[in-house]
């Protein structure tokens, strides 16, 4: 394997509401069980305005950013240890998310293989850094959040429990609702409800939803209730918030949830966006949200992927194993993206964050290249 580099450039964030800079930092040779890759593609997400705008995870500054996905080729591997197959050269999409060697904007990250999937053939690194951050939101949220199953392998003959009662994805046009609808229509949901602006309804429908609602639509509650309406408690068992809006989501789902369904919200819950002028207002305890309006005994809990690693089977799977069958086979198609211009890394990833601060994404991920050189 050819020497690593001593250091590298890698995007930070000097303070709270700052301007990203960029710093000097090691590159960390890999340990066993470790490989290092020469990242080429990330992407830039929610979680990236929270944490630059509202400080939100971040226990000191500068802090190394990015935790949205990183697409690249292994350069170095550990000396013994589980690499799960992995070999130099090969071409990796990872969702790594603890900071420091493992900070996805910088041009080498150091990671446990369990923290990466082989890109299958015919799918483009941009493609690929789309999925992993989201896919193994949903995996983790439907089990951990929802008390919904998704075996591995799908047992031959295997239904879900409740499969055609309604499972409501509220921001489906969203990165994580998008892979939502795709998973659970897979693995056997038949009466997925997508709630998402018009435009995105027609492509909802062709991955999987059994029908669209529109939540600009000031009528939309009404129409979700009588869809749904018949002799069953709850109506609607589960439902999955992929925003975490305060008044955009909590609030209209309070009027769908009844005794007994369980909702997962993404966190954190905005109580205010983050604009140009003023800080966002996060709360990380969805339980706290709204409380006295939601119906007696509807579970409220929120997501937290970062903990995704507390199941055994998932980290060793997960993104070894189940990310790259599910693209492999075509049963998950990467986001739409948008290409992110800039002259520098910085610059990308100041550029991006602004998109993202002015709600201009819509059905798609921003990417952006980390490393202004091929491999
Ligand atoms: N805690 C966790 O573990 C975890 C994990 C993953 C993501 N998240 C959080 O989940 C949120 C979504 O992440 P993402 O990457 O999927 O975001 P994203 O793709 O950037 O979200 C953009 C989409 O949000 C939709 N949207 C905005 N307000 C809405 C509303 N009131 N109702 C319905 N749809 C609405 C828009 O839909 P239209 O285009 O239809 O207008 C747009 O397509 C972020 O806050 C992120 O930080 C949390």
């Amino acid at each position: 394997m050819a020497p690593l580099p001593f250091t590298q450039k890698a995007v930070a964030l000097p303070g709270k509401r700052t301007p990203f800079v960029e710093l000097v930092v090691p590159v960390y040779p890999p340990v066993a069980g470790e490989v290092v890759i020469r990242v080429q593609w990330t992407a830039s997400t929610p979680l990236d305005l929270h944490r630059a705008d509202g400080g939100l995870l971040i226990q000191k500054y500068p802090s190394l950013t990015g935790s949205g996905g990183a697409a690249g080729t292994v350069v170095a591997i550990g000396e013994g240890g589980d690499l799960k197959g992995l070999e130099i050269g090969d071409r990796v999409v990872a969702f790594a998310f603890h900071g420091g060697k493992e900070a996805n904007h910088q041009e080498y990250i150091t990671i446990p293989a369990y923290l990466a999937s082989k890109i299958p053939s015919g799918v483009s690194l941009e493609a690929a850094v789309t999925v992993p951050v989201n896919l193994v939101t949903i995996f983790h949220s439907a089990t951990a959040d929802l008390n919904l199953e998704l075996p591995w392998p799908i047992p031959e003959g295997w239904t879900p429990k409740n499969a055609d009662k309604p499972l409501l994805i509220w921001g489906a046009a969203s990165s994580v609702g998008i892979f939502a609808v795709q998973v659970f229509r897979h693995w056997g949901y038949t009466n997925i409800l997508a709630v998402a602006s018009g435009k995105h309804h027609e492509y909802l429908c062709k991955i999987g939803a059994a029908k669209a609602f529109d939540y600009r639509d000031d009528g939309v509650v009404n129409q979700i209730l009588a869809y749904t309406n018949d002799d069953s408690d709850p109506n609607i068992p589960s439902i999955l918030d992929c925003i975490g809006s305060l008044d955009g989501t909590l609030k209209p789902l309070t009027k769908l949830a009844h005794r007994g369904t369980n909702v997962a919200v993404m966190l954190p819950v905005i109580l205010k966006d983050a604009t140009e002028e003023e800080e966002p207002e996060y709360e990380l305890d969805a339980a706290k949200c709204l409380i006295g309006e939601w119906a007696d005994g509807v579970i409220v809990r929120g997501v937290r992927t970062h903990f995704y690693l507390n199941n055994e089977f998932f980290k060793q799977k997960l993104q070894p194993e189940i990310v790259p069958a599910l693209l492999r086979e075509g049963i998950v198609k990467p986001n739409r993206h948008r290409v992110v211009e800039g002259a520098t890394a910085v610059e990308r990833a100041q550029n991006a964050l602004d998109i993202l601060r002015r709600k201009e994404v819509s059905g798609e991920r921003l990417v952006w290249r980390v490393s202004e050189t091929e491999v």
